[in-house]
């Protein structure tokens, strides 16, 4: 796809690459600070958190292992609909460890809410959740999740590594997705 094409595809940007710097950079000094000498696990969930995972982490202060999980979940394209199935598993054992879950979006918050369940499951001493995104309006779940970067309305969104059908998830900035593209 041209860049014209892509423009074409976007109706507004909503967060810029330099807020999400900033913010990431915000994040992480919070983080460094709660977690000052434990043992911190990030849990990226793929795909749509390899980016907020490659600067969050790159923005840390200190060495924290990376691991990843992939989920899907059925249903309609743009909606979660809370059965979760696991793609991809973590390989490492969360027992007794710090767990910090990185995610681009929490929408209706389905997917973390059966995340955050089947983490306790495995014996983490903590879980903690960072979010690049979150839609307030869009809950069906709440989440408690400590470190939110922007609260966004509930518009489908794209870019910094979130897709619409695999496409958009390299764009710089976070944009909403023209409805012409889906409907
Ligand atoms: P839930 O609704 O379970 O959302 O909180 C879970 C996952 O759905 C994806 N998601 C989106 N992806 N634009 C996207 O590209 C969006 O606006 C959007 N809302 C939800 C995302 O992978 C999230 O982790
Ligand atoms: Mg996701």
């Amino acid at each position: 796809m041209r860049a014209a094409e892509i423009q074409d595809d976007l109706t507004q940007i909503l967060v810029t690459e330099e807020q999400i710097k900033a913010k990431l950079e915000e994040l992480a000094a919070r983080v460094a600070a709660d977690y000052e000498g434990k043992d911190l696990v990030l849990v990226g969930v793929l795909k749509g958190a390899i980016m907020v995972m490659a600067d969050f982490a790159r923005a840390l202060p200190f060495h924290a292992p990376m691991d990843w999980m992939a989920v899907s979940s059925y249903g309609a394209s743009t909606k979660s609909s809370g059965v979760v199935q696991i793609r991809k598993d973590l390989d490492t054992d969360l027992h007794g460890k710090h767990v910090l879950i990185v995610e681009d979006i929490i929408d209706s918050g389905l997917t973390l809410s059966w995340l955050l369940e089947n983490f306790e499951s495995r014996g983490a001493e903590s879980i903690e959740v960072l979010a690049l995104l979150r839609k307030p309006e869009a809950a069906k779940v709440e989440i408690d999740c400590k470190y939110v970067g922007f609260d966004i309305p509930v518009e489908f969104v794209v870019g910094y590594g979130l897709d619409y059908a695999e496409r958009y998830r390299n764009l710089r900035d976070v944009a909403v997705l023209a409805p012409h593209v889906y409907s």
